[in-house]
């Protein structure tokens, strides 16, 4: 019975690979919704993941924020060998997070966590046009958007829209607007509709979506019924080389919906 399991998630991450057409999906069982060890599962696979993937030499990890990348993070492994150094930094600044779902405390577990190394980015929420301008040209924070410029690696979680932008205490109208542009989605500060399509940026430093179309190494890492129509939408654009690792909450509602 446990091998009919087996096969029968492998048939349902296969199926969901070629329906978005990417790289790879791998499928947890549950819903992380209502079963939160889910999530520690979801650890597991990028851990496998990441020591299967991940190449000798120095690797530039750039990873989001958010709840599941902080469970996540803390499930990591040692991932250093004498061969293969790992280097974690936030990919974007400041988008509205609470203190430990930043993507900041986010890539210091992930490097506690693997044995590696990480940097932070310092870019406070609240700033006029000018002091952010005259900020993003320290020397200290220029280091790191180089290094984030180079990540070989992204790692990343997907939002509901709305959810999202409650979460970010997004203004009245900019709540209005994304209803009005029907977003379902958000990952790394883009909006997304049930097509896929962009239809807001939340203007912050960091790795843009068409960087990420150049990084040879992508993980999403989200689940739950309740983020079914948020992944599918985000799934719809995301770069070919991206490995979804999701539950079987999601990968089935997706599924039936086709
Ligand atoms: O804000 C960072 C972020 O990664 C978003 O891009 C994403 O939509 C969200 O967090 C996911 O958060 P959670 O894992 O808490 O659902």
């Amino acid at each position: 019975e446990v091998m009919d399991q087996m096969l029968g998630m492998q048939q349902i991450e296969k199926e969901l690979a070629e329906h978005f057409g990417i790289a790879k999906c791998l499928v947890a069982a549950g819903d992380c919704d209502v079963q939160p060890k889910v999530l520690n599962e979801f650890g597991e696979l990028l851990q496998n993941s990441l020591a299967t993937v991940l190449p000798e030499g120095q690797n530039i990890i750039a990873v989001m924020g958010g709840t599941t990348m902080a469970v996540v993070a803390e499930s990591l492994e040692p991932l250093e060998t004498a061969q293969r150094h790992n280097l974690f930094v936030p990919a974007r600044g400041g988008i509205g997070e609470a203190v430990t779902v930043q993507a900041n405390s986010v890539s210091a577990v992930m490097a506690a966590k693997t044995g590696g190394q990480h940097r932070a980015l310092y870019v406070p929420e609240q700033l006029s046009d000018e002091t952010y301008r005259t900020l993003i040209q320290e020397p200290m924070i220029q280091e790191v958007l180089e290094l984030i410029g180079k990540a070989n690696v992204v790692i990343h979680s997907i939002g509901r829209a709305l959810h999202m932008a409650g979460r970010r205490k997004m203004s009245a109208e900019e709540l209005a607007m994304l209803k009005q542009k029907k977003a379902v989605a958000e990952s790394f500060g883009y909006f997304f509709d049930q097509e896929g399509n962009i239809v807001y940026k939340v203007p912050r430093i960091g790795l843009t979506l068409s960087n990420v179309q150049k990084v040879p190494h992508v993980f999403a890492v989200a689940g739950g019924k309740s983020k079914a129509k948020a992944i599918e939408a985000y799934m719809k654009s995301a770069p070919k080389q991206t490995w979804l690792i999701t539950d079987e909450a999601a990968a089935n509602s997706i599924l039936a919906a086709n």
